[in-house]
This record gives structure tokens, C-alpha cells and sequence, in this order.
């Protein structure tokens, strides 16, 4: 029997949380001091794709699952803190989840299973093209990952995904088998977000506690409350009330789409505006180039920042105090490292705003947080040679804004 027809004979005969909890038991015993266990899954299971038969009345959504506390087995059903991310298979979860035949054809890819940070680089560069790949026969993408490095994943699909076909990113505060879950309406949810249309062209969204937030903008702030991702200064675009999507506001990444320069919009003017130069089909993997944080502290120490050079990281973002300062030290650590050919990105860690300035080889991130900076700087020195290209790259997208009245009549009385 193939996995497939086997998931289908245990619908509606054991229930998930028995079976998982059966499955827990047998395999993963909690430690003998009794900590919380939550870590993320070493074991990646083999990406193994579902397809159904379509109702052509509907669209295609195809769901590429990757693990996290989404598909998380809990101890008991109200062990909201211990449990094994990365446990449950998407088809499984699919299965318990009602009216997805009214919403869309849910197809499933299962690229792994287990915690968001288990991922590495270029694991993500391979996820891209599942995406991109999926996106050849779906009207949408949902991606479910740990929320740990979300913001992180989410971003570094925005960045690379070439089709402006939704891709909606989602996940849990909560495993799956407790009770109270968030998992099985964030995974509905994300599912009619990206069956909507509604937010193609806004690259990656995230979707998680009914809000839809730009992947780009968006931060995690709490380590367990299920509201703890928040796009701080800028807001939410829009929401899902009981299967509408409301979409209130546009990213600047859409709204670049109507920037028509004397041209008129068609589908080949939106794309240029709105495709990244960040086509991964045109690298290898192996040319995603090493970039750290250094969180900036007072009179913090620059051997961080002299290890780094040394050890042939070809980026660095600092994470500043207020617009953007970090210590003497770390300033002259910077300065050797830039000789070295080191290029920095400059963030601040205060949680929001923007970090203006910089010259050479130390490039302001506007309001990119340290994180997001990383992957767009990895990105930046990737796809360009020497400091004046890699510095005009990074500041078109760290400084990434709408201007349409180019598109439309002047508005000037004189
Ligand atoms: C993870 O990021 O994989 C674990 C935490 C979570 O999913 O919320």
C-alpha cells in the first residue's frame, strides 16, 4: 500500500493525537530531568509530494510543509511547552483538517520536518525552488515552518521566489495535539489566504493569528504568545475573518508594480518592477557566501568582528544602539575588517526605524532589523562583484519604497 493510500485508510479511523501520542511514547521518552522538550527534530524525512485530482472550480494550493511546532506531537494534550517540533507529516494534518474542499484543490509537498532552525542555507536556496517549482502548476504556496526563524525563511523566499504568485508563509505557537491549538486554523487560514489571489505580487506574506503581515516587515516578539508576530511602525496589510480576506493595505514591493515611468502596466512592465535580481537558477548554492550579526552593547569588544574577517565571512551586520552606533572597539574591528574586504550593513537594535548613512563598504539597512539584513546582504554580495555594486544592490532593496504617481496625471496647479 502506498503511503498515500495509507494515509487515506487511517482518515477518520485513528485520530491524530492517539496515534501520535502512542508514537511519542515509543520513541521519544522525556529526558530524565524532566526539561522541557521541544527541540528541533534531527531526522529529515525525504520530500515526498501529493497530488490530488482537481476541481477545476477551484483553485490549487500547494502546501510545502518543513516542520516546527505546526507539526509538533505534545506529551499530553495540555503540554503546551514540551513537545517534539517537527514531528507530524503535512498529509496527516491535512487529513484532520474540515472544509479544505470548499476552499481549494490542497496539494502537499513535504520538503522535511523539523525545527525552523535546524535549516541551513542551502536548504533554503532548495526550498526556493520547490516554491518556485510548485508555483508552476498552483495558483499559490503555503510554506509552514517553525516560527522561531520565520520571519527569517519567509524573507529569504521574498527575496528569491520569482513568480508573483502568492506564497504565504505559516506556522504554530502551539503544537498540533493540544488542546486550544493554533496550528489547525493558522494552516486553514494560510490555505484560503493563498487561495484568495489576493496577495500576489506582495512577495511572501505571513499569515499567523488570522493577520497577514509583509514577510520583510515582520518581527517574532514573544517566545510564546500566539500574537508574537508584530510589523512594528507599519501594521498588519489585512486579515481572515471567517474565510474572507481583507486586504487593507498594499507592501511597497505591490505597490511598485503601478511605477509605470511614461510606460503602461502590463504583466512584463510589473514584472521588472517587481522581481528581485536575486534568481537563484543562476547560482550554485555553494555561492551563498558566510554573514554574522554582531549585537552592538556597551563598550562592547570588536574580536567578534576581527574572529569573523579572519575566519572569511565576507559580511557582517551590526545590530547598533538607537540609529545605528556600536562601540569604539567594534568601529575599529569594523575599519581592519573593511580593509579586508569585509562589507557591513548597518541596523539598529532597537526593534524598529530606519539606520540612514554610511560610506565605502558600510551600508545603511533602513528599516530592515538585523536578521532580515543578513539575507539580503548574503544576497547582495552573492549575485554582485566589488563594493559599489554590492552597495547599489543592497540599498535599492533595504530602502524598498512606492512612488505610483508616476502612473497617474500630475496633480501640480503649476
Ligand atoms: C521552531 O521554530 O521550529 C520551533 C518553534 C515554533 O515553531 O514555534
Amino acid at each position: 500500500m502506498s503511503f498515500h493510500r495509507n494515509v487515506a485508510a487511517m482518515r477518520g479511523r485513528v485520530p491524530l493525537a492517539v496515534a501520535a501520542a502512542v508514537a511519542l511514547m515509543l520513541v521519544f521518552l522525556p529526558g530524565a530531568d524532566g526539561a522541557p522538550a521541544h527541540p528541533p527534530q534531527a531526522v529529515q524525512t525525504v520530500p515526498k509530494s501529493v497530488v490530488r485530482a482537481a476541481d477545476e472550480a477551484l483553485p490549487t494550493v500547494t502546501v510545502v510543509a518543513t516542520g516546527g511546532t505546526m507539526a509538533g506531537l505534545s506529551d499530553t494534550p495540555t503540554s503546551f511547552q514540551r513537545y517534539r517540533a517537527g514531528t507530524l507529516l503535512m498529509e496527516d494534518m491535512l487529513a484532520e483538517v474540515p472544509n479544505l474542499d470548499e476552499v481549494a484543490n490542497v496539494n502537499s509537498l513535504q520538503f522535511g520536518n523539523k525545527g525552523s532552525g535546524g535549516y541551513t542555507i542551502a536548504e533554503l536556496y532548495d526550498l526556493s525552488l520547490a516554491v518556485d517549482n510548485a508555483l508552476k502548476t498552483s495558483d499559490g504556496v503555503v510554506v509552514t515552518t517553525g516560527t522561531d526563524t520565520m520571519e527569517e525563511i519567509g524573507y529569504f523566499l521574498d527575496l528569491t521566489v520569482q513568480s508573483p504568485k502568492p506564497v504565504v508563509i505559516t506556522g504554530a505557537m502551539r503544537p498540533w495535539t493540544v488542546i486550544g491549538s493554533d496550528a489547525q486554523a493558522n494552516l486553514f487560514n494560510a490555505i484560503v489566504t493563498a487561495a484568495s489571489g489576493k496577495t500576489a505580487w506582495f512577495g511572501t506574506v505571513l499569515m499567523l493569528n488570522d493577520e497577514i503581515h509583509a514577510v520583510r516587515d515582520v518581527t517574532k516578539t514573544s517566545s510564546y504568545r500566539m500574537d508574537t508576530f508584530q510589523t512594528p511602525e507599519l501594521g498588519i496589510l489585512g486579515y481572515v475573518d471567517d474565510l474572507k480576506v481583507r486586504i487593507m493595505r498594499m507592501p511597497a514591493r505591490a505597490l511598485r508594480v503601478f511605477e509605470t515611468r511614461g510606460s503602461v502596466v502590463t504583466t512584463a512592465n510589473a514584472l521588472r518592477n517587481w522581481r528581485t535580481p536575486f534568481d537563484l537558477t543562476t547560482i550554485d548554492k555553494a555561492e551563498l557566501p558566510r554573514v554574522e550579526i554582531f549585537y552592538n552593547a556597551q563598550e562592547a569588544g570588536g574580536e567578534a568582528i576581527d574572529a569573523w574577517a579572519a575566519a572569511g565571512v565576507e559580511g557582517i551586520v551590526t545590530a547598533g544602539t538607537g540609529a545605528g552606533g556600536i562601540s569604539g572597539a567594534a568601529s575599529q574591528a569594523r575599519n581592519r575588517a573593511v580593509q579586508a574586504g569585509v562589507m557591513f550593513a548597518s541596523t539598529t537594535r532597537t526593534g524598529s526605524g530606519s539606520v540612514y548613512g554610511g560610506s565605502g563598504a558600510v551600508f545603511p539597512a533602513d528599516s530592515l532589523n538585523a536578521q532580515h539584513a543578513r539575507l539580503l546582504l548574503m544576497m547582495a554580495l552573492a549575485f554582485n562583484d566589488g563594493v559599489e555594486e554590492v552597495r547599489a544592490d543592497f540599498i535599492e532593496w533595504a530602502s524598498l519604497q512606492a512612488d505610483i504617481t508616476s502612473a497617474l496625471p500630475s496633480l501640480r496647479t503649476s
